[in-house]
């Protein structure tokens, strides 16, 4: 079975991180770092912070977890989207908080959606970007302009999981966003391009302050020795990151065009995925069945709430080529 239900890395990860697994792996016995000084310095190195602003976690889901935990009080409120990543809905209601979810726009997060639901309840605001599973982007003016009506007292986290796969020069540079902005909180995975998705280790560049807190909260030893090793020997390979980037945006091109060509919805994405939406469940559902009886698995959004709607990560060229080989081949039998 081909694997296309959850944006991992179809180029696989760094040969560097392996290599860097395969030195230490006897070491496993030992406990890792309680703090993790070097893979800290080297992110910090790499935007221009310090490590006081770099916090990781054991998946970024983790420290959405734990941003949830550690701002948000009893009666204090969470506003994302509808149709957006779904683990922060889910970690607002296993904290028991209110979450509202702000439509999206042309299937984009467009921040002015969430402005009528901000009150002086609001604690935490998450915005996927690129958005999962829609793989549209919001603009760096568009998220300035957004910050600059928000109270400073509200935390605005825009989660970038895969970030290192878009090419539009609108796309925010937050980092420098958060210069002026210190409530912004910029969350990263090394899941997605980095393809250490079964190491799971994600990070978050945030104020100094709001860094500390964070931390205090932090269960010690969470991060498994070897995810570390991996993550900085992966960070130092910027040749497979611009690979993977490269061959992701030709593939999802050949991708989509093919798609569309077949008559379908795909909507264009600056991520590794495309997302497909259907006029009908039962259309949905053929495509999705009749790639599962060929060997491959995509994502069906029903699973997230979301009906009538298809997520395909992209994978390989000859991957790609055989999606549009079974769907040209069952055309017919797939518009009955
Ligand atoms: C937008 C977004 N954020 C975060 C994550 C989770 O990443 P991690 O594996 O680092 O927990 C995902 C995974 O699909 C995602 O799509």
């Amino acid at each position: 079975m081909i694997k296309l239900s959850s944006n991992e890395n179809c180029y696989g990860c760094s040969p560097l991180a392996i290599e860097a697994i395969r030195k230490k792996y006897k070491d496993v016995h030992l406990y890792p770092e309680l703090n993790p000084v070097a893979l800290k310095e080297k992110l910090a190195e790499k935007y221009g912070v310090t490590s006081k602003n770099v916090i990781v976690g054991a998946g970024s889901v983790r420290i959405i977890d734990g941003l949830i935990q550690t701002f948000v009080g009893q009666g204090d409120e969470i506003i994302t989207f509808e149709k957006s990543f779904v683990a922060y809905g889910q970690f607002a209601a296993l904290h028991k908080h209110k979450c509202h979810f702000a439509p999206l726009k042309e299937l984009r997060c467009a921040p002015e959606n969430l402005l009528s639901f901000i009150s002086k309840k609001t604690r935490l605001i998450f915005i996927a970007n690129p958005n999962n599973p829609t793989g549209t982007i919001i603009s760096h003016a568009e998220l300035e302009k957004f910050l600059k009506k928000v109270s400073k007292k509200i935390i605005v986290v825009v989660d970038e999981a895969y970030a290192e796969y878009v090419n539009d020069p609108c796309y925010p540079h937050s980092f420098e966003l958060q210069k002026k902005y210190p409530n912004l909180v910029i969350l990263r995975s090394f899941s997605k391009i980095y393809g250490l998705a079964g190491l799971r280790i994600g990070y978050a560049i945030l104020e100094e302050k709001l860094a500390s807190q964070l931390t205090e909260g932090q269960i010690p030893f969470s991060l498994n020795y070897l995810s570390s090793v991996a993550a900085i020997a992966a960070l130092e390979d910027e040749f497979f990151i611009a690979r993977s980037a490269n061959e992701n945006a030709e593939q999802h091109d050949y991708l989509y065009q093919k798609l569309k060509k077949l008559g379908y919805n795909p909507i264009p994405s600056q991520a590794n995925f495309i997302y497909l939406w259907f006029d009908k469940d039962s259309e949905k559902k053929k495509v999705y069945d009749l790639l599962f009886q060929n060997g491959i698995m995509i994502c069906d959004m029903k699973i997230f709430g979301q009906e009538k709607a298809l997520r395909i990560t992209v994978g390989e060229s000859s991957v790609n080529k055989k999606i549009n080989v079974i769907l040209n081949t069952f055309k017919f039998l797939l518009r009955k």
